[in-house]
């Protein structure tokens, strides 16, 4: 049996607009997505923001109805058979609060095991195992206002692990580490893997999901654009080289005109603020510069180089060139 199953799952949000003549716009969020997960699979949604990332992760936590289509855990479905549902997983969303900053993180995971009638001999080894996997053995007695951000992430994690939950969803959990701090994380969610879990892992760096994930399935615009190992998804890409041009000023008809050319295969461009990077994708490398040069006002053009592929130039690709990528670490 699947861990997590989709099928053809939909969700459209429907927001109320105007103030006088008030209408109402429908938003796609999911479009028909589908996906299985296997049980201890670490599992990421990779996608740029408002791709559908977390409107996914609160349908399979029971948190949200969908418009239309299915999704189970462990067998069990998320609307009809919530209560089944809910013991078996926990979850974690980024930036969330929830946490008693003045208790220890001791005091904090007690207080929730009270909450879930978790008989108190049990808790008690619970909680050490817990402040242990998250690495706050040692700080469990102090308050949780002196922690740092990622040591409060932590916290999260364990205590949506309280209930020993089979299934553990992480909506962008390292979103607002600093390196370190978001090293720590994954470290503990490589741990995590090792005991067993299925992880659920949202995140918008490919890097993360590369340096995590057993499979990737990247999201955009509601629909899943590649699902894969993150090795085939480098492949998606092996065959092609990247052109980077420093440009200052650049019309949006040029940019056109360069993802016009027959062996261009996607265009990017990054903004700074006196210049832009424009990305080229394509089989050919050096060849192609004097084609682009032809399309570009050559006087506002700096520095050329040509390189090998990375795997968040495959997302680029999948994307389309929306590039909601940040690079860590
Ligand atoms: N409550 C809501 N009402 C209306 N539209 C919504 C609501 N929640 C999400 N949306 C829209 O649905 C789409 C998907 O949003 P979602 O939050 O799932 O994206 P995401 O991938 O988690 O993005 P991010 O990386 O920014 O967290 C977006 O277009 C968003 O604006
Ligand atoms: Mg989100």
């Amino acid at each position: 049996m699947n861990a997590i199953e989709i099928r053809n799952l939909r969700r459209v949000y429907r927001a109320t607009i105007g103030t006088l003549r008030r209408h109402i716009r429908e938003v796609v969020a999911l479009d028909g997505i589908s996906l299985e997960v296997r049980p201890g699979e670490l599992f990421g949604l990779l996608g740029p923001n408002g791709a559908g990332k977390t409107t996914t992760v609160k349908i399979l936590t029971t948190l949200l109805i969908p418009t239309g289509g299915q999704a189970s855990i462990l067998g069990f479905d998320v609307v009809g058979q919530a209560d089944r549902v809910r013991p078996r997983i926990g979850f974690i969303f980024g930036g969330e609060r929830g946490l008693y900053w003045r208790l220890s993180a001791c005091d904090n995971l007690r207080y929730f095991a009270d909450l879930y009638h978790m008989d108190p001999d049990r808790s008690r080894r619970r909680i050490d195992e817990l402040l242990e996997l998250v690495g706050l053995l040692g700080r469990e007695d102090e308050k949780v206002e002196g922690y740092s951000r990622g040591m409060r992430q932590r916290l999260h994690v364990a205590r949506a692990l309280l209930h020993d939950p089979e299934v553990l969803f992480l909506d962008e959990p390292t979103m607002g580490l600093d390196p370190v701090g978001a090293r720590e994380l994954r470290q503990v969610i490589r741990d995590l893997k090792g005991q067993g879990k299925t992880i659920f892992l949202t995140t918008h760096y490919m890097f993360e999901a590369d340096a995590l994930c057993d499979r990737i399935a990247v999201i955009n615009h509601g629909r899943i654009v590649a699902l894969d190992t993150p090795e085939r998804l480098k492949g998606y890409v092996r065959d092609l080289r990247v052109i980077e041009l420093e440009v200052f000023g650049i019309a949006p008809p040029v940019i056109d005109q360069v993802r016009a050319l027959p062996t261009v295969d996607a265009v990017s461009v990054e903004d700074f603020e006196q210049k832009q990077i424009l990305l080229v994708q394509s089989p050919q490398g050096s060849e192609l510069i004097p084609e682009i040069l032809r399309l570009l006002d050559t006087a506002r053009v700096g520095k050329v180089v040509v390189r090998e592929p990375t795997l968040e130039d495959a997302y680029v690709r999948l994307v389309g060139g929306d590039r909601g990528l940040a690079q860590v670490d």
